[in-house]
């Protein structure tokens, strides 16, 4: 989403602010970021798994082999929850615990943690909102040439249904891919995620394959789950902004934007692919893999768009002013194809240990583009939170009071979207542990909820205090 104008100040925070009644309060987790247990009951490992064992992706060469040990703590982690008041939990299912090949039957002792995870949510009153995809494909189908492949959207299509004959009688919201652009761009673009490879033609077909592993799981999961069933995708929508108004700054805006944005919604929610994102990549692309037939394929109706949002994206062109600081991905290889001559800035604002700029205006800017480019179709807020530098003090207690302010901030972002008429229906927080932040390993904490790591002890911060007073009262109290 490109939106002209620079960046306004921080929302007003005085008043307090209620949300419509029935809005969900959730929290959002994903399989390989928190379960541990790697090799455990069938297991194999994941792209991940690979790339965190590689000497020197990620830092303090941490990995997910043991994580937070969720998998061992899956019911005090649900009681956490219930303690909460968190309404609705987002988790995602490992594709390598269901189907450790990535084809075949599946392996029912993976089928059965998620089952007991479902079963436990349900009986606390916690509705459980499952991912198929969130970045660990099985090693196996990378051997066999990954996403780029387009077996390997056939594939996720089997595997999908198998988690659907399984759990489609307890969940009743199901999301497709978490943000497919880390996975394509990060993943096979600029190699800063698994699997590490840094190809742009790679990246763009593992885009297109991507599209379509969604449409053919979405196909797979409404053949098989009741009709009342919701379905759904998390796109990391980027609000990009022009750094000034000029012409080649604006152009930089509508080619990130591109790439980055409609790439994804173009054939998912449009039913094409955009025309000037075929021809900003005709060089490097003919798009010949796009057969007859995937964009009918794709374009599945939707329940709802979910919607990841962290901070803003600021691009100049070529001949903009100010220096880049990055590729806007981390790295030293750009992850955006054919975007030579844009250059990526540091938003303005404090930031989060991420570096993030916090800036709730970009998640109000968006929410209202998107519900005006997709009148009809519902949001949710899939991903919104913070890293910070969270410590417990002599007394055990993690005063996160950065993170109160960036989630005020942001909640009434989404309040004054909704109140300017965006139809938002929840808002699940990342995350409810801290947790393995993908290259950055343990370093960054995004948690509601302290892990101690070497003990695995879990410690709500204040934060945590915090949201469940929000979840629980559906207001939002002033400053
Ligand atoms: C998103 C990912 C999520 C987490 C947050 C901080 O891009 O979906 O797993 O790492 O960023």
């Amino acid at each position: 989403m490109v939106s002209a104008a620079q960046p306004q100040p921080a929302s007003a925070t005085d008043a307090s602010r209620t949300f419509p009644a029935g809005f969900l309060w959730g929290s959002a987790t994903a399989a390989y970021q928190i379960e541990g247990a790697a090799a455990k009951n069938g297991r194999t490992p994941s792209i991940w798994d690979t790339y965190a064992r590689t000497p020197g992706r990620v830092r303090n060469g941490d990995t997910g082999d043991i994580a937070t040990d969720h998998y061992h703590r899956r019911r005090e982690d649900v009681a956490l929850m219930a303690d909460l008041g968190i309404g609705a939990y987002r988790f995602s299912l490992a594709w390598p615990r269901i189907q450790p090949t990535g084809r075949g039957p599946a392996v029912q002792m993976g089928l059965d943690f998620y089952r007991r995870l479902v079963d436990e949510l349900l009986d606390a009153g916690i509705q459980p909102v499952a991912t198929l995809y969130h970045w660990d494909l099985p090693q196996e189908l990378e051997d066999a040439g990954g996403w780029p492949e387009r077996a390997t959207a056939e594939r996720f299509a089997a595997y999908a249904a198998l988690a659907a004959d399984a759990l489609g009688d307890r969940v009743k919201t199901w999301t497709t891919l978490n943000e497919p652009w880390c996975s394509a761009f990060l993943g096979y673009g600029s190699g800063v995620h698994a699997p590490g490879r840094t190809d742009p033609v790679a990246a763009l077909r593992a885009a297109h394959h991507l599209n379509l592993a969604h449409g053919l799981a979405v196909q797979a999961l409404r053949d098989r789950i009741p009709a009342d069933a919701k379905c759904s995708v998390a796109l990391n929508v980027h609000h990009v902004r022009p750094l000034t108004g000029s012409e080649a700054d604006g152009d930089a805006a509508r080619r990130i934007d591109a790439l980055a944005n409609r790439v994804f919604t173009g054939p998912m929610l449009h039913g094409g692919y955009p025309q000037d994102l075929v021809e900003d990549t005709a060089a490097l692309t003919d798009w010949s893999y796009v057969r007859d037939g995937d964009l009918a394929l794709i374009h599945q109706p939707l329940d709802f768009l979910g919607v990841n949002y962290y901070t803003p994206t600021l691009v100049s062109g070529a001949d903009g002013d100010g220096s880049p600081t990055s590729y806007g991905h981390g790295g030293d290889r750009t992850p955006w194809p054919a975007a030579d001559g844009v250059a990526f800035h540091q938003s303005p604002g404090d930031t989060t240990a991420m570096g993030w700029a916090v800036d709730p205006t970009g998640l109000y800017d968006l929410l209202r583009r998107l519900s005006s480019e997709f009148p009809r179709l519902p949001l949710v807020i899939t991903e919104n939170g913070a890293a910070f530098d969270d410590y417990a003090d002599p007394a055990g207690h993690v005063n996160d009071a950065a993170r109160i302010a960036y989630l005020r901030g942001h909640l009434a972002a989404v309040h004054r979207a909704i109140e300017d008429g965006a139809d938002v229906r929840g808002y699940f927080l990342w995350s409810l542990l801290d947790n393995f932040e993908w290259a950055h390993g343990y370093s960054k904490r995004f948690g509601l909820v302290y892990v101690d790591y070497p003990t695995g002890t879990r410690t709500p911060k204040a934060s945590a205090r915090w949201y469940a007073e929000v979840a629980r009262t559906g207001v939002l109290p002033g400053a």
